[in-house]
């Protein structure tokens, strides 16, 4: 009995199966037709994994790059006045929806952080005389003067926003994106 493997199925229409309709080609009942066909696409199929694979590994180094310090522009954010030592403000840096938080920790000491808990987003809030930043949805917390992870689930700290003074003036003017 001959090896099923190696039996040439002849075409329906009696013509080359390179003269077939693609979809007959798509699935042919060669069996050698049809093992080629499974290969082809299974390579197809790893290339395209492949090049998805490094297409994320090239956009995550971007991310990377670009969230070390990058300068997003200056942006006032407010007047060295317009906030008591130990009081906070919210500010939105570097997008419209980027909501951050500016706090006064001292006479000249102004601190800024990105207000999105590391752990699953939700907004933080400072304790000024506690020295830390809250999180209320799994009770984690903040170093004040770091941004640095305290207590609970996040193990990341808060994006540092960049601050620049100049003349009474408060100014964002990068994201500094960290991982430990
Ligand atoms: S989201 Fe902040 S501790 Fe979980």
């Amino acid at each position: 009995m001959p090896d099923p493997a190696h039996v040439r199925v002849h075409t329906p229409n009696g013509r080359p199966s390179e003269a077939q309709p693609k979809w007959r080609r798509d699935f042919p009942i060669d069996t050698q037709q049809d093992n080629y066909v499974a290969r082809r696409d299974f390579t197809k199929f790893m290339v395209l994994i492949s090049a998805s694979f490094v297409a994320g590994q090239g956009w995550i180094a971007l991310k990377t790059l670009r969230g070390d310090g990058a300068a997003h522009g200056p942006k006032a954010i407010a007047g060295v006045d317009e906030i008591a030592v130990g009081q906070a403000a919210i500010f939105f840096y570097p997008g419209e929806h980027d909501s951050c938080l500016l706090v006064r920790a001292g006479e000249r000491e102004f601190l800024a952080y990105s207000n999105k808990c590391s752990h699953l987003s939700c907004p933080v809030t400072p304790d000024v005389p506690s020295g830390c930043l809250r999180c209320p949805c799994h009770h984690g917390s903040f170093d004040l003067a770091t941004g640095k992870p305290l207590a609970g689930p996040p193990r990341r700290p808060l994006a540092k926003i960049l601050l620049d003074v100049r003349e009474g003036t408060i100014y964002a003017t990068g994201v500094e994106e960290r991982t430990v």
